[in-house]
C-alpha cells in the first residue's frame, strides 16, 4: 500500500467506506425483508388458528365444515396445509389435510407455555427444499391445543431479494470505483501541474513560482508556502553566491599586493634593506589575509550551524576590564584615550571566548576609526533583566546612507576605505551573528565626523 499512488489509495478508501455501506444497507434491509416475508406467513396463520378455535368452542360439526372447506380448496397453498388437534398432554385427538403425517410433538413444557396463553410457532423441514410452518395455540377453554402447519417454499422471495441486492451493490461498487477515481484525478490535477511546475525550477532559476490557485482552497494556501519557501531560498541561495564572490575578491586583492611587491623586489639586484621592508609589507598583508581568512571560517560556520556555542553563566564585569586594558594597549600608539566609565556585576548565560570575541572587534573598530588624540568611553551597566554594553568613540562616524549597511558582510563605508587600516568589512557581521546567537540586540548611533556609539544588549541571567 505505501508504493500506491494517492490517488489510488483515495479510490480505495472511498470505494471501501462506500461498499461497506451499500453491504451494511443490503444487510438489514435482506434481514428487514426476510422478518416481514415470515411475519406474513405467521399473521395468515395466526388468523386461521384462532378461527379453528372459535369452531372447536361453538360445535364439533363447524369444525368438520370448516376442515372439509380446506380440503376442498383448490389452489396450491390449503392443500398443503394441515391441522391438529391435541389434547392437553399433546395426544393427538384429530389431523387432517394433505400433509396428515406432519405434525409437531410438543414437550410437557411447551404444552404448559401455550397453555398459559403464549402462541408458539416453529418451522420443521418436511422434504429437501421445503419447510412447514407451523402455529400452536390454546383453545378458549384451555382443554386443547390447535396446531395449523402450512408448507412453505424455502425462502424463494428473500432469495431473489438477495440475489438482487447482490448484483445491485456489485455493480453500484464498480461504478463507485469509477467514480472515486474520477474525482481523485480531478481533485489532484492541480497537485499534478504543481509538480510539473516545480520540475521545471531549477537553482539557476529560483526567481520563478507556481501559479497561484484560483479558489482560495488547501492548494492554494500549499503554493503559496512553497512559493514563499522557494523566495527564502532564493535569498539564500544569492547570499551564499554573493558571499563566495566576495570572499574571493577580498582574498585575491591582499595576494595580487603581495605578488607584485614582491616580482618588483626581485626583478633587480636591491640592497638588504630594500628586501626587509618587501618581507614587512608582504607579513602586514599576510596578517590581513589570515584575519579575514579566521573571520570567513567563523561565519562559514556559523552558517551551516557548526559552530558549538558553549553557554555558561559568567559575570561580564572582569572580561569587560580585560578587554578595556587590551584596548589601552591598541589605542597607545594612536594617543587615543580610554575612559571606563561604569562597570556593574553583570551576569548573562553565554560563551565567553565569543563574548570576548565581539568586545574585542567592537574595540578594534573604535581604535582604527578614531584619529590620533581622540577619545573612546566604555561603559556596562545592568538595569532589570538586560545588560547594556556602549562602546562610544569620536570617530570620523558614520554616513546616514552607510548606517543601515555596517552589519552586512564586506561592507566598508567610503570614509573608511581609504584608510590603512581598513580590514575585510566582516567584524560587525561576526558581532552581530554572536549577539544574536545570546538572544541580544546590537545598534549603532552615529553622526559623520563626529564619533559613534555602538550598544549592545543582552539578557542578563536569571537565577
Ligand atoms: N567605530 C566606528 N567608527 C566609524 N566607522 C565604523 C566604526 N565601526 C565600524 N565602522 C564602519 O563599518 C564598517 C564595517 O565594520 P567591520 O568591523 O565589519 O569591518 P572592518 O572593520 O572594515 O573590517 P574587519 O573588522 O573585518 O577587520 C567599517 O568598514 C567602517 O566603515
Ligand atoms: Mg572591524
Amino acid at each position: 500500500m505505501n508504493s500506491w499512488t494517492i490517488r489510488t489509495k483515495l479510490t480505495f478508501w472511498y470505494t471501501s467506506i462506500f461498499g461497506g455501506a451499500l453491504i451494511l444497507f443490503g444487510l438489514l434491509t435482506y434481514l428487514a425483508f426476510s422478518y416481514a416475508n415470515n411475519k406474513s406467513v405467521d399473521v395468515g396463520l395466526e388468523e386461521e388458528a384462532e378461527g379453528i378455535a372459535y369452531c372447536v368452542r361453538v360445535s364439533k360439526d363447524s369444525l368438520k365444515d370448516y376442515v372439509t372447506c380446506i380440503s376442498n380448496e383448490k389452489d396450491e397453498r390449503s392443500s398443503e396445509k394441515y391441522i391438529a388437534i391435541l389434547d392437553q398432554t399433546g395426544n393427538l385427538q384429530f389431523r387432517s389435510g394433505s400433509l396428515a403425517n406432519d405434525h409437531l410433538p410438543l414437550s410437557s413444557d411447551r404444552i404448559m407455555e401455550i397453555l398459559s396463553g403464549k402462541i408458539y410457532f416453529k418451522t420443521i423441514r418436511i422434504t429437501k427444499g421445503r419447510l412447514l410452518r407451523i402455529v400452536t395455540v390454546p383453545t378458549e377453554d384451555n382443554h386443547q391445543l390447535i396446531q395449523i402447519g402450512i408448507a412453505v417454499n424455502k425462502n424463494i422471495a428473500p432469495r431473489i431479494f438477495l440475489l438482487a441486492l447482490t448484483a445491485l451493490g456489485c455493480l453500484a461498487i464498480i461504478g463507485s470505483w469509477f467514480g472515486g477515481w474520477f474525482m481523485a484525478k480531478k481533485a489532484l490535477r492541480p497537485i499534478d501541474c504543481m509538480i510539473k511546475e516545480l520540475q521545471n525550477i531549477e537553482t539557476e532559476h529560483l526567481g520563478k513560482r507556481l501559479a497561484q490557485h484560483l479558489a482560495k482552497d488547501e492548494i492554494y494556501e500549499l503554493s503559496a508556502v512553497i512559493n514563499e519557501m522557494l523566495s527564502r531560498l532564493e535569498k539564500s541561495f544569492n547570499q551564499t553566491r554573493q558571499f563566495t564572490a566576495d570572499a574571493s575578491h577580498e582574498l585575491r586583492t591582499p595576494i595580487a599586493i603581495m605578488k607584485a611587491g614582491i616580482e618588483v623586489a626581485l626583478s633587480r639586484q636591491r640592497d638588504i634593506r630594500n628586501y626587509q621592508q618587501v618581507l614587512a609589507n608582504t607579513l602586514e598583508d599576510l596578517g590581513r589575509l589570515s584575519k579575514i581568512i579566521e573571520n570567513l571560517f567563523i561565519l562559514a560556520k556559523a552558517d551551516a550551524g557548526r559552530y558549538e556555542i558553549q553557554r555558561e553563566r559568567m559575570n561580564l564585569c572582569p572580561v569587560f576590564a580585560d578587554i578595556a586594558e587590551q584596548l589601552k594597549l591598541i589605542a597607545e600608539p594612536k594617543n587615543i584615550s580610554v575612559f571606563v566609565e561604569k562597570v556593574e556585576n553583570a551576569f548573562i548565560e553565554g560563551d565567553e571566548l565569543l563574548i570576548r570575541m565581539m568586545l574585542l572587534n567592537l574595540a578594534d573598530n573604535a581604535v582604527k576609526y578614531t584619529p590620533s588624540h581622540g577619545t573612546i568611553i566604555l561603559s556596562l551597566s545592568k538595569n532589570n533583566a538586560q545588560v547594556k554594553i556602549l562602546i562610544k568613540d569620536n570617530g570620523i562616524g558614520i554616513s546616514q546612507k552607510d548606517t543601515p549597511h555596517i552589519f552586512d558582510r564586506f561592507y566598508r563605508a567610503s570614509e573608511s576605505r581609504t584608510s590603512d587600516s581598513a580590514g575585510g568589512g566582516l567584524g560587525l557581521s561576526i558581532c552581530q551573528w554572536i549577539v544574536g546567537s545570546h538572544y541580544g540586540t546590537i545598534a549603532v548611533e552615529s553622526e559623520l565626523n563626529k564619533g559613534s556609539t555602538f550598544i549592545v544588549t543582552l539578557p542578563a541571567y536569571q537565577i
